[in-house]
């Protein structure tokens, strides 16, 4: 194993009714001044920013809206919203909604707290934000993870570019299962999809010997294919919903990921993808993994027969190699049989032009199994375009 130092900061409330108790707890200990950040409305369908409001003003909490923020939060949003916390003296924003709005608040805290560009910041001086104003996420649509960790993903349209900028980690989250009742079906799936991409991502990252990181991984994947299935069979399943969640905040709290160089290649092409196209995550995930493992399997194949046998039951093969792609197809089988795209035309992209910039522009991680080279990237794209 790596060696780590581990402890985040993040104080999870779940299940049903958390956020009243998450509220009661926490807002005492912040200022009055509260920025309610949410997407494009799906809270005030459902009731939950009425519900919010209610209990902020209950507190005599000042509350500034930061609505609107879209799915792939852009560099500019995030701009509005650090304008918003420093203009209206903000002592806590209060991220409602998916991946998205927390993403967004993250990089906003961030932001709001420096004085200079938060992106030239990381990348031109590379340097990681110390700073952040405090913030609260309310899940409401879980997969992400991104409630458990600093890490934000945003789109920087002017330059075409998706990517991680470091934001401030939440000091408190809220999952309750019961929030993500009235998510879209498809996002229930590409979300909890999502957390099986990131499992995949650390568990086949270095070293190569399995650990315990490993082993607990195992089991979390197994238990997200066995309730995306059940949530897909019965919507209402309410147990369903509640181990996804509980799945996606395991797979970013940091603690799968101990003693581990992970891997996230697929997102790093993934994100690219977004840049160019906007094109929803998870599907953009489901379309390019399976055929980056059939590349892959060959670099590492004692750790994808291992994955092949303990996740997705396959029986030993001939060979490791064969057992290991074996695994990839029933991978691949997955997630046909749960409706996700599995070409690039079924997500309405066709441009092979795009394609090449896409991988051009990939960042390579260091997990990854092999550095690969723009054209294996390219070749890949070309392979799932449909
Ligand atoms: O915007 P509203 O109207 O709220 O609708 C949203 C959105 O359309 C809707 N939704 C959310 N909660 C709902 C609901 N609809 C009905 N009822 C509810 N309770 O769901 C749609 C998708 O929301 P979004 O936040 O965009 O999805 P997701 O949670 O999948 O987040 C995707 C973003 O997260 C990034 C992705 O790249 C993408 O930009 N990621 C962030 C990560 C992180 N910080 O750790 C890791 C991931 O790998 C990922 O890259
Ligand atoms: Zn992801």
């Amino acid at each position: 194993m790596e060696a780590f130092t581990f402890s985040y900061p993040t104080k999870n409330y779940f299940g049903q009714g958390a956020a009243h108790k998450a509220l009661a707890e926490e807002l005492p200990k912040y200022g009055k001044h509260v920025l309610l950040a949410y997407g494009g409305g799906s809270v005030k369908r459902n009731g939950i920013y009425d519900e919010l409001l209610a209990i902020l003003k209950e507190q005599g909490k000042e509350v500034t809206e930061f609505a609107g923020i879209m799915s792939n939060p852009t560099y500019r949003k995030v701009q509005e919203g650090a304008r918003l916390v420093r203009e209206h003296k903000i002592d806590l924003i209060l991220a409602v909604g998916g991946g998205s709005v927390s993403d967004c608040c993250k990089a906003v805290s961030a932001q709001a707290a420096l004085e200079e560009d938060l992106y030239d910041y990381e990348y031109a001086k590379h340097k990681v934000p110390t700073a952040g104003v405090p913030m609260g996420v309310i899940v409401t649509a879980s997969g992400t993870g991104s409630e458990q960790n600093a890490g934000a993903v945003i789109t920087y349209e002017e330059k075409n570019w998706k990517g991680p900028l470091w934001g401030t980690a939440a000091s408190f989250a809220v999952l309750d299962p019961y929030y993500t009742k009235t998510v879209p079906m498809r996002q229930v799936i590409s979300g909890a999809f999502d957390t099986l991409s990131h499992c995949l991502e650390t568990y086949l990252g270095t070293p190569r010997e399995p650990n315990l990181s490993d082993v607990m991984n195992e089991s979390v994947m197994r238990s997200v294919i066995e309730n995306i299935r059940k949530v897909k069979a019965d919507p209402e399943d309410m147990q369903a919903r509640s181990e996804l969640m509980w799945a996606s905040a395991m797979a970013e709290n940091g603690v799968l990921k101990l003693g581990k160089v992970t891997d996230f290649q697929c997102h790093m092409i993934e994100h690219q993808l977004g840049a160019y196209t906007d094109c929803n995550h998870g599907c953009g995930l489901a379309v390019i993994q399976p055929e980056l493992y059939r590349h892959l399997a060959p670099e590492a194949p004692a750790q994808f027969a291992r994955l092949a046998r303990e996740v997705f039951g396959v029986a030993e093969q001939e060979s490791e190699l064969a057992t290991a792609l074996a695994g990839v197809e029933k991978f691949a089988d997955f997630i046909e049989e749960i409706g996700l795209p599995t070409t690039l035309k079924a997500m309405g992209i066709e441009d092979k032009a795009m394609l090449h910039a896409v991988a051009v522009t990939s960042i390579r991680t260091p997990g990854c199994a092999k550095k690969l080279t723009d054209e294996e990237i390219e070749e890949i794209l070309l392979h799932v375009l449909g």
